[in-house]
């Protein structure tokens, strides 16, 4: 049986959709319940939703053999996994956001606001500058604009939460996508359907970046 860590919504419910393809169905996991866990046996997987934040932590400890989580996860905790493939989907950027005309003066302390604290932190000892971290759990955008913190590093997907707040980029520090992780000790003892996995995940994204290319030319 191949334990597989999906990240709640609509990543997930993409990611399943490769799942599948790969040969690991299990229709009753996209059904709308709050049942967390499900199994298809003829098809040897079992399914876990859990939250995006938490797929690590389900593949360190081996509670399931594979998951997908996105690069900012990875970077944040530093999971003890493989990280195998990058699935080229649940694309966005880590970058340092502002309200709008922000002036950063180096003679003080940047007050960054983040859920990302280990990513801001290598971030700025990077380039050498002094800051004071403001750890929040989301709705991060507030707190430039209560006046609590300096800037922000947070996701951006679209732009919106920061247009709709009056913030604005200042720095980009990384690109994300979702990447496939795999428990150490499952990936040698059940190597043969984690290939398996792998080796369709990997094609299909390869198709996909080959149409993507062709739709561009
Ligand atoms: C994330 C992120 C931003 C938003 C960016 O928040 O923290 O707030 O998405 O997306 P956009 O650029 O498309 O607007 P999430 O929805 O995960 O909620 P959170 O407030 O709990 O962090």
């Amino acid at each position: 049986m191949l334990n597989v860590a999906l990240p709640k919504g609509r990543l997930g419910e993409k990611v399943y959709a490769m799942f599948a393809k790969a040969g690991f169905e299990c229709p009753e996991a996209l059904r709308e319940s709050r049942k967390l866990i499900f199994e298809n046996k003829e098809a040897g997987v079992r399914y876990f939703w859990v939250k995006p934040s938490d797929v690590s932590v389900y593949v360190e400890r081996g509670a399931a053999d594979i998951g997908v989580a996105g690069k900012d996860i990875i970077d944040e905790y530093e999971p003890d996994v493989y990280e195998i493939l990058d699935l080229n989907t649940g694309k966005c950027r880590m970058a340092v956001a502002a309200k709008k005309g922000f002036r950063d003066n180096p003679d003080t302390t940047l007050r960054v606001a983040t859920k990302f604290s280990n990513i801001a932190k290598s971030y700025y000892s990077s380039i050498g500058r002094d800051i004071d971290i403001i750890h929040l759990n989301g709705s991060i955008e507030l707190a430039p604009v209560l006046g609590m913190s300096d800037v922000i590093v947070d996701i951006v997907e679209t732009g919106t939460t920061l247009k709709e707040n009056g913030l604005e980029v200042i720095e980009s520090i990384m690109p994300i996508s979702a990447r496939v992780i795999v428990n150490k000790a499952s990936f040698e003892f059940k190597k043969g359907d984690i290939m398996k996995v792998l080796g369709s995940l990997k094609t299909q994204v390869e198709e996909k970046l080959a149409k993507e290319m062709g739709e561009q030319k």
